[in-house]
């Protein structure tokens, strides 16, 4: 995205994010989940960031529909909303990272170029960004419907709908897959926790 303000420059403080994670006792990183509305997204961030926090460790869930009550209430479902949905998420969660905290993403974040730029960003400052594809056939997910939307939808009342009339785009290479519809939630969020500790975010600080 092009930078619109000029004469603005990078102010460096004296704290680094390194002296903020001793401070903590953790590092921070991004774990980005992705998938269909009604994939089970939301519900694995739950349930992970309260085993997190049952560890000791802080963790925030960024909430896609929490996030579009606040800051992103201006957003709607077009792809250029939802690419500047995924955007400021990034940076946000970005900022997380910096502050030393484990954010914790809940976006359908349906392009896969969107997702990449995140990505980019994360990684361009050395930040740890995990994706994991919360993988949910349409059909189990418009079965659970938790939100009552994929009817609404189907009916026409909804424009624009992710895997009804809107694309997803699956990721080609995530660092996690979790088949939401084969897996007990529990295995879900152990899953989620070894790769975190493989990766060595979980280490002692
Ligand atoms: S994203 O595509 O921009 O990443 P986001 O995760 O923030 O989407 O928001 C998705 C949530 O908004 C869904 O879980 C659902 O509750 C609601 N929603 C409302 N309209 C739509 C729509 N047209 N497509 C997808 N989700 C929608």
């Amino acid at each position: 995205m092009e930078q619109k303000a000029t004469n603005v420059h990078w102010h460096e403080g004296e704290v680094s994010n390194i002296d903020r994670y001793r401070m903590l006792g953790q590092k921070g990183a991004t774990l980005w989940f992705t998938g269909l509305s009604g994939s089970g997204k939301s519900t694995v961030a739950v349930a992970l960031e309260k085993e997190l926090a049952r560890r000791g460790r802080l963790a925030y869930r960024l909430d896609g529909d929490n996030i579009r009550l606040g800051i992103n209430k201006n957003l709607g479902f077009s792809a250029e909303d939802r690419k500047e949905n995924i955007r400021r998420i990034g940076e946000i969660a970005k900022l997380f990272v910096d502050a030393g905290v484990i954010a914790l993403t809940s976006f359908i974040s349906p392009y896969r170029a969107d997702r990449d730029a995140a990505r980019a960003t994360h990684e361009a400052a050395g930040m740890d960004f995990i994706e994991v594809y919360v993988d949910c056939p349409l059909e189990e997910a418009e079965k659970r419907d938790p939100k009552g939307l994929y009817k609404k939808a189907r009916a026409g009342q909804i424009k624009n709908f992710t895997g009804i009339d809107d694309p997803y785009e699956a990721p080609e290479k995530p660092e996690l897959v979790l088949k939401t519809a084969d897996m007990t939630l529990e295995d879900e969020v152990q899953t989620v926790l070894k790769l975190m500790t493989a990766r060595g975010i979980l280490f002692d600080v």
